[in-house]
């Protein structure tokens, strides 16, 4: 019998649980605390949780020769041994919002660029859809990209005024095909069911001539259900000729990234 670890952030156990007993149901799970999760079974590990900032092998509880340990605010010690490559903020200090961001997503999109090296480049274009009330807006302005933010709500007076944004104030879905024509990365961070985003946006890649270099999608985990659906989210974008890559970064809270590149 092995065990192995799943750390993820706070308010995603449920869902990490049911992707698990989806995905890898021969692992069964173990033990339970805040963040902190593992699984036995025997055999391989299976691959990485979409929902595991990291995971691994679990040596044992307390401390313990070989491994890492793991000093859980609510859940004791554990010895393990990481298999995730060390993201950047394991080491190094995390992103920090700027106070005069927007919004959290800022931060979201900051992680991706650099966990990711992504070629976002002064001049690409980016479209957001759900872009109210700017966060990540204003990181791609502030990097020098020409940006169009597509949200009912309002955006934040410092984001509208730049001479790089456009407005575009309607449902994603009433976009017209000269409005979405020419888009170098596409964003997405609705507050709404990642099907329903998926099969908009699915038309809407279908109709423009050239598709985004790449596309960064936030999916909502509004329910736990939702967990047990991102495998066949990420295997609709690579149908559309994509590369993905699902990640949970630090700042998500109940969402999850799927990174999609051409
Ligand atoms: C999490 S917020 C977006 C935060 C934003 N990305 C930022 O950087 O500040 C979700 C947004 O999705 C917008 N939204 C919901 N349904 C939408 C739709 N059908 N079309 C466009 N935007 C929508 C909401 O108005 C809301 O502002």
């Amino acid at each position: 019998m092995s065990f192995f670890f799943c750390l993820t952030n706070p308010g995603l156990e449920a869902s990490l649980k049911l992707e698990m007993s989806k995905r890898f149901p021969h692992w069964k799970l173990s033990f339970s605390a805040p963040g902190f999760i593992t699984f036995k079974g025997e055999g391989k590990f299976p691959d990485r949780p979409y929902l595991a900032r990291y995971w691994g092998e679990v040596l044992g509880k307390g401390v313990l020769e070989g491994g890492e340990v793991l000093r859980l605010e609510k859940g004791g010690e554990w010895t393990v041994k990481i298999h995730t490559p060390r993201p950047f903020w394991f080491d190094a200090p995390e992103a920090v919002l700027p106070e005069e961001s927007p919004s959290r997503a800022w931060l979201k999109i900051e992680e991706a660029i650099r966990l990711f090296d992504l070629s976002v480049m002064t001049g690409d274009v980016a479209m957001e859809v759900g872009a109210s009330p700017g966060g990540a807006v204003m990181n791609l302005l502030d990097r020098g990209l020409i940006v169009k933010g597509v949200d009912p709500a309002l955006m934040d007076p410092r984001v509208l005024k730049h001479p790089n944004f456009t407005h575009l104030k309607k449902p994603f879905q009433e976009l017209t095909p000269e409005e979405t024509s020419g888009v170098d990365w596409w964003l997405s961070d609705l507050n709404l069911a990642p099907g329903s985003v998926l099969s908009h946006l699915g038309r809407i890649l279908r109709s423009v001539d050239t598709k985004p270099r790449g596309l960064i999608l936030t999916l909502k985990l509004a329910k736990p259900e939702v967990a047990a659906e991102i495998a066949q989210h990420e295997s609709r974008v690579q149908e559309w000729g994509y590369r993905t890559c699902v990640r949970l970064l630090p700042s998500h809270h109940k969402e999850v990234l799927l990174l999609a590149i051409k």
